[in-house]
């Protein structure tokens, strides 16, 4: 949520910003703006994404060899030129850029205004600005200090980066509760929000942790604690490539990372899924497996698609491993004084690893005894950092703000932690689980077949591009992948879109059906198939639009709709992977034909740092 992009060096600062910005629009783009300082300090905002910054300063002559940018997901006023950063403090020293929420804003406004100030965006972030500047002109102290004095008597989560027109060779940045990596180069310094703007200068980085603030010149970088003292940076190896973080040939990221998920998930199986020795090996797992097997409850805990893919897997863990499972919304479980025990064990579900009500949910957790247990995407991010365990889902960099491969991957990771944990138990008889590893096994090349002729999802999705309304249902591990469904159709289309428990529409949103609205059943063979075909048959009988994402070679609803998506036949609790794919296209030819910007959806962001 907002992306920060900072560079002091050798280089043009302007450049090396401006792509870097593109590389994080994903993360926030109601407007965007840079600061460069040579001699001057100079800010350049503009309302709306990043191109529109670039064509506004197209021409200008912008040198400087330090620099900082920023893309907006507004918070704190509307997105605007004027609430756009970086904001310039009312003294006209500094310029900053903040990711996060400054939550004791209005009070340090309150204090400010009463002695003068007067603040020219909305924002939270001036305020802090402004604060910073405040201590700064009152005490006779270095601005490094003066950041130290503010972020002490700050509430909320940020990430800043400051330019100062009096040490114009220096950044100052500092973290808490939002992402920050700096890159380090050949007397040059990268800072931004992830390693994607990072990756094509230097693959040295540094992960600022929370409570740090960098001193970055060109040819320095000091860390230190809020009390001063100096920490040695732990300086990684970036694994990661460019080639991940670009288009690579596809009109966008969405439809790129979808086609990607034959590889997704084998990279996802591979090393865990040993099917010679007819074994699940997960580090994690096995590490705490007493604490899994005889956990009282598993309480999943995620938000959105993640949130999706936790209610697959109470479904699947329930079954398998007789274990109980709750899942729960993050931002409800973090403020309902919830329940937790010592032989709770908490599942975070994130692709990001930076969600922030993810994030406090489970520090809670944490606090009350349970064990957390990660399943992320991000290697190193922020609940990485604080889960006790966990399997990554090597799902690579997803950029297309709507979740697609990153839903996959948690599926399978889930799927296997289940399985591992049934069989160390002997919940589930060996033939099952042999045959559920077998099916596993079998995924990357299903959904490959599912992806290898897309055009009767396309056809369907133009048939229905106009409808203003849809409904998605299905049963048992089904339901989750009809909310999934409908979630993808909202964000890409902005079409509105319920997901549904099949039998559960009778109990109100069959009123909304008439020959007008879109049906999407998940209705491949499974225990509930017959009842599902009944749940068709009702919203034929009242004219609906019947689409069917149905098992190749079942001919049972062909009578009731010719809009058919087949899929590769396989075990009912693999089923969501295969499943989910029509749908991610659906939604993305949809979004295309009603002329959307598929990959930044309006009003989202693919990280939400804020609560
Ligand atoms: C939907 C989507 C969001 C995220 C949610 C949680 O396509 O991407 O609903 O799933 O914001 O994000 P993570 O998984 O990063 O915690």
């Amino acid at each position: 949520m907002c992306g920060i992009v900072a560079y002091v060096g050798h280089q043009e600062a302007y450049p090396i910003i401006l792509k870097g910005l593109k590389r994080l629009e994903y993360r926030g783009y109601d407007s965007s703006g840079v600061a460069l300082l040579d001699g001057d300090l100079n800010l350049y905002k503009k309302q709306g994404k990043v191109a529109e910054l670039e064509s506004f300063l197209d021409g200008q002559s912008l040198k400087a060899s330090i620099g900082i940018g920023h893309t907006r997901w507004a918070t704190h006023g509307e997105p605007s030129d004027r609430n756009a950063h970086p904001h310039l403090s009312a003294s006209g020293r500094l310029a900053m850029i903040h990711n996060g929420i400054i939550e004791n804003y209005a009070a340090l406004k309150k204090d400010l205004s009463s002695r003068g100030y007067v603040f020219k965006s909305d924002t939270d972030t001036e305020v802090l600005l402004n604060f910073i500047d405040d201590i700064l002109i009152n005490n006779d102290c270095s601005l490094e200090e003066a950041v130290r004095i503010a972020l002490k008597r700050v509430v909320g989560a940020y990430v800043i980066v400051l330019l100062d027109k009096e040490n114009p060779d220096t950044l100052i940045a500092a973290r808490k509760g939002s992402p920050l990596v700096i890159g380090i180069g050949e007397n040059e310094h990268f800072l931004a929000s992830d390693a994607s703007p990072i990756v094509e200068y230097t693959r040295q980085v540094v992960y600022i942790n929370d409570y740090e603030l960098a001193i970055i010149k060109g040819d320095e970088l000091i860390l230190k604690n809020l009390g001063n003292e100096v920490i040695t940076p732990f300086v990684q190896q970036l694994d990661l490539e460019l080639a991940a973080i670009e288009k690579g040939g596809y009109d966008h990221f969405m439809l790129k990372e979808i086609h990607e998920q034959p590889q997704t998930i084998f990279d996802c199986l591979r090393g865990r899924l040993d099917m010679a020795k007819g074994e699940i090996v997960m580090a994690g797992v096995q590490q705490h497996i007493d604490q899994l097997m005889h956990a009282n409850r598993i309480i999943i805990i995620a938000c959105g698609t993640s949130w999706h893919a936790g209610l697959v897997a109470e479904y699947i863990i329930e079954e398998l491993c007789r274990i109980p499972v709750e899942v729960e919304y993050a931002s409800e479980f973090r403020y309902r004084n919830p329940i937790v025990n010592k032989g709770d064990v908490i599942f975070a579900i994130s692709q990001s690893g930076e969600t922030a009500d993810t994030l406090v949910a489970i520090e809670k957790a944490k606090e009350q005894g349970a064990l957390i247990f990660g399943v992320l995407n991000v290697v190193g991010s922020s609940i990485a950092r604080i889960s006790h365990a966990g399997a990554y889902t090597h799902a690579g960099p997803e950029i297309g703000v709507a979740s697609t491969k990153a839903f996959t991957a948690q599926l399978v990771v889930l799927t296997m932690i289940a399985l591992k944990i049934a069989k160390e138990k002997k919940s589930i008889p060996q033939e099952r689980f042999i045959h559920l590893m077998a099916e596993l096994n079998e995924v990357p090349g299903n959904v490959e077949r599912i992806l290898s002729d897309t055009s009767k999802i396309h056809k369907i999705a133009l048939k229905h591009a106009a409808a203003s309304s849809f409904l998605f249902l299905g049963r048992g591990y089904n339901f989750p992948v009809a909310l999934e469904g409908a979630l993808k159709l909202k964000e890409i289309s902005y079409i509105h879109a319920e997901g549904y428990p099949a039998a559960e529409m009778k109990h109100g949103p069959i009123a909304l059906v008439d020959d007008l609205l879109p049906v999407l059943f998940v209705a491949t063979k499974d225990a509930y198939h017959e009842k599902v075909v009944s749940n068709m048959q009702e919203i034929n009988a009242r004219k609906g639009r019947l689409i069917a994402v149905v098992t190749e070679g079942d001919n049972t609803v062909e009578a009731l709709t010719t809009d058919l998506i087949p899929v590769p036949e396989t075990d009912e609790l693999i089923a969501p992977i295969l499943n989910v794919i029509p749908l991610q296209l659906l939604s993305y030819y949809i979004g295309v034909a009603r002329g959307l910007d598929v990959d930044r959806p309006r009003n989202l962001a693919k990280s939400v740092t804020v609560e």
